[in-house]
């Protein structure tokens, strides 16, 4: 009977699909230290995983595991280059990620646009009558320009998101063919300055890759306009944090939103901390009742799938 950890808790829905299968049996893990985790582990054929970092080290000892189910779709807290190696097999949730971070997106770009907290505190604060000459920098989406940087599940839920504002959605992803962003409704664009130059709002829904890591520094935010703004809801690193925060100050850039950071939890000294020209959340992009069960119960499935041979192949992740 194969053993599955589930490494970090997931929402109840997947573990009972789990707990009420009796052709398994399962384990939660909810100490993800590299030391529990390498005691623990060793002992699994399959594991699903939400937080934790599971390197080469830890899977060295794992003689017996076949597979890894990830709650989510990124997939930089794994050792890829050994699971290649060592024919384990990756999966992700492939179907039920994508709607929440794009309504995330969305969120961010209307907090900035519409000045939300300033609104919020005025009211609270009983200056309800004085807001009025203080809003000049809130801005319409109706034909603002989007480019969409990474136009896979979530630039797909996106567009159609940003296409019901009026918006002109322009699409940067090398990998993607021009056909496809078009009918979407999108264009294609083929150089990532041009795009950033010519957009209002950059949004990032790209995997952390070397390629990826540091694609927006501060020459890059130096050729966007000054009054466009920035959403990284993808990783940290993809947006060079120092830089970010140095083009919010010199006004280089109009504000931005971050779901994600170089270092989670970020230190309390983080400068970005206290800029008032960010909308901040943390890693919370997926944090809704329904994507979270959704996530949870396609993690698990995907893993029954896996050992009762009838997976998905769009689950699978191709190392
Ligand atoms: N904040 C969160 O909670 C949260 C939730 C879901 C996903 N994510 C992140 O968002 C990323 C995207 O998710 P997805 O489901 O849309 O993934 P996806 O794999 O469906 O799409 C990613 C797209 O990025 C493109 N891409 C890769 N390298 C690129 C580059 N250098 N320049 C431009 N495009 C490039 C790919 O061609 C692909 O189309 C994930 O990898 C994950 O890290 C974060």
């Amino acid at each position: 009977m194969p053993k599955i950890a589930i490494v970090d808790k997931i929402h109840q829905d997947g573990i009972n699909l789990l707990k009420n299968n009796s052709k398994f049996e399962c384990e939660i893990i909810e100490d993800l230290s590299k030391k529990n985790l390498i005691s623990k582990l060793p002992a699994f054929d399959g594991i699903t995983l939400r937080r934790g970092k599971i390197d080469a080290e830890i899977l060295e000892k794992c003689k017996k595991l076949k597979v890894i189910s990830r709650h989510g779709v990124g997939f930089d807290n794994v050792d890829i280059k050994y699971l290649k190696k060592n024919n384990i097999k990756l999966l992700v949730t492939s179907t039920t990620t994508s709607v929440s971070p794009s309504e995330h997106i969305m969120f961010m770009i209307l907090n900035i646009s519409k000045g939300i907290d300033f609104f919020d505190k005025a009211v609270r604060n009983g200056k309800f009558g004085s807001v009025m000459h203080m809003t000049h920098n809130n801005f319409e989406l109706l034909n603002k320009k989007i480019l969409i940087i990474g136009f896979g599940r979530i630039g797909k839920k996106l567009i159609k998101r940003c296409l019901g504002f009026e918006m002109k959605v322009y699409a940067y992803d090398p990998y993607v063919e021009k056909n496809v962003i078009e009918s979407f409704g999108g264009i294609k664009i083929d150089n990532l300055e041009e795009g950033l130059r010519e957009a209002d709002i950059i949004s990032l829904s790209v995997p952390l890759t070397k390629e990826t890591q540091n694609l927006i520094t501060l020459e890059k935010m130096e050729m966007m306009k000054k009054n466009s703004i920035i959403i990284n809801i993808s990783r940290g690193g993809i947006v060079n944090e120092k830089d970010l925060n140095e083009a919010l100050n010199k006004k280089i850039i109009y504000g931005a939103g971050l779901d994600v950071f170089e270092k989670e939890p970020p230190d309390n000294n983080n400068p970005l901390l206290k800029n008032k020209r960010i909308v901040l959340s943390p890693h919370a992009a997926t944090f809704t009742q329904e994507c979270l069960s959704k996530m949870s119960t396609e993690t698990v499935q995907n893993i029954i799938d896996f050992f009762e041979g009838r997976l998905n192949n769009n689950s699978i992740v191709k190392l």
